[in-house]
């Protein structure tokens, strides 16, 4: 079980609250399929992911990096329980998408980089070693489910 000092859960929602998630969201995604190329295997559905333009202006990863963003809300609102709120997300992307679990810390890094971006000098070494913790928690639990 994973605790959390009241200083840590002050600084996770606050950066929740102030986020901008039509912002954030794609901006995390899309970084993740240019950065790291084969992340892009899972998306063959969305349409035009050819080069960085295309993924930049593609709607459906747009769509989807909000998607992601408020999937992470849920872990935010049950901070003393994410393994058990992500438990069916970890399923469903182990057993019906296939996504390799490595890919999930890869977002991630995406995710920290756009928002300390973002918040600049509020992104203090503190907030990042906090926020790193958080997503560190919600990557062990959506691997969860994989055997
Ligand atoms: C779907 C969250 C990482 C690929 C989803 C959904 C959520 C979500 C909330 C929608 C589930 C539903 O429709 O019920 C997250 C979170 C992640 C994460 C919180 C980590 C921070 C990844 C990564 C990949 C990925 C790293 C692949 C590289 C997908 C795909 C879908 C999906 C392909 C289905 C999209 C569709 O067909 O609409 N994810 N995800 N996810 N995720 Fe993730």
């Amino acid at each position: 079980m994973v605790e959390w000092t009241e200083q840590e859960r002050t600084t996770i929602t606050n950066i929740f609250t102030n986020l901008n998630y039509e912002d954030v969201g794609p901006k995390a995604l899309c970084r993740c399929l240019i950065v790291y190329p084969w992340t892009q295997r899972y998306f063959g559905a969305f349409g035009n992911l050819y080069n960085a333009e295309a993924i930049m202006s593609n709607p459906n990863i747009a769509a989807h990096g909000i998607t992601v963003l408020h999937g992470l809300d849920r872990a935010v609102k049950n901070m003393d329980n994410i393994k058990a709120t992500y438990a069916e997300l970890s399923v469903l992307h182990s057993e019906k998408l296939h996504v390799d679990p490595d890919n999930f810390k890869l977002l991630s890094d995406c995710l920290t980089i756009v928002i300390a971006a973002k918040l600049g000098k509020d992104f203090t070494p503190e907030t990042q070693a906090t926020f790193q913790k958080f997503l560190a928690v919600v990557v062990s639990a959506l691997g969860r489910q994989y055997h």
